[in-house]
């Protein structure tokens, strides 16, 4: 098929991420005013705005942590509710949480498979146990992906540096993700090598159909994989750009919600 021919079937096609009129409050401050957000399948979101514009409690309405006062949610065209994180799991979406939500004291491998143990099913068939050689071999193999080394998956994730955690959030949420993959943050403690293996590993999502939202404060980074920016202030959308035809100063002037010259 032409790759133009791709490119229309690409705009009829159900977004597989919608959010229609999200409201949400925490007592009586309006983290999320009214949010219109929509994300295709193989899009690269990037999600941006000054600090507490929203942009962290809009992907936890997205993950199940937090329910929306107001406003409706569908995925790949199905309304639904989400009440926890793993509803979320459930329906295809995996986040990484700017603070990476690992058990600390707990190893890498079981992190990665923590809500989704492998079992191994005894001589009878009766007495499942947990496949723990399995569980690590296959974290191990995720975890190489992602371009860390590690000395083991068996060592607790609080022995980890910063860098190796996120890796390790980001390894889980990418072995997961059938749909959608949220991440907050996901370069923040990251050096440049690490940096790119990440904007790697959010391009190679995109081919394989995935739809992407990426926070981020990396604006050149970000503006390098993104398809699209949307970009939130004051908890409401202050601008929504394609990525080929946006420039650093539209961004920032959305965010800042004054002209901005570079
Ligand atoms: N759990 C919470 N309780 C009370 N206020 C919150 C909570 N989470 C976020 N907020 C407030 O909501 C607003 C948006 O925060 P957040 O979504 O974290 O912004 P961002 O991720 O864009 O920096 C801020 O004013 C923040 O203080
Ligand atoms: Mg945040």
């Amino acid at each position: 098929m032409m790759e133009t021919d791709i490119r229309e079937l690409e705009k009829v096609q159900n977004a597989v991420l919608k959010a229609k009129n999200i409201v949400k409050r925490f007592g009586h401050v309006q983290a999320l005013g009214g949010v219109d957000f929509e994300l295709k399948r193989g899009e690269v979101v990037a999600l941006v705005g000054d600090n507490g514009a929203g942009k962290s409690t809009l992907i936890k309405c997205f993950s199940g942590v937090y329910q929306a006062d107001e406003g409706e949610i569908e995925i790949d065209g199905v309304p639904v509710k989400i009440n926890s994180p793993m509803e979320s799991r459930y329906y295809g979406v995996e986040t990484v949480f700017q603070d990476l939500s690992l058990a600390p004291d707990v190893s890498v491998a079981a992190n990665v498979f923590l809500g989704r143990e492998i079992e191994r099913h005894g001589i009878l068939g009766k007495i499942g146990f947990l496949d723990y050689p399995e569980m690590q071999k296959r974290a191990d193999k995720f975890i190489r992906e992602v371009g860390v080394n590690l000395p083991s998956v068996e060592i607790p994730a609080e022995s980890l540096s910063g860098g190796q955690r996120q890796a390790v959030a980001i390894a889980r949420a990418r072995a997961w993700a059938s749909k959608v993959l949220l991440l907050d943050e996901p370069t923040a403690s990251l050096g440049v090598r690490q940096t790119e293996i990440v904007l790697d590993i959010i391009k190679a999502s995109k081919d394989r159909g995935m739809g992407i939202v990426v926070i981020s404060h990396d604006l050149p980074s970000v503006l390098k994989i993104a398809d699209r920016v949307v970009v939130l202030r004051l908890g409401k959308v202050a601008g929504n750009f394609q990525a080929e035809s946006v420039t650093y100063a539209d961004v920032v002037s959305a965010m800042l919600g004054k002209e901005f010259k570079a």
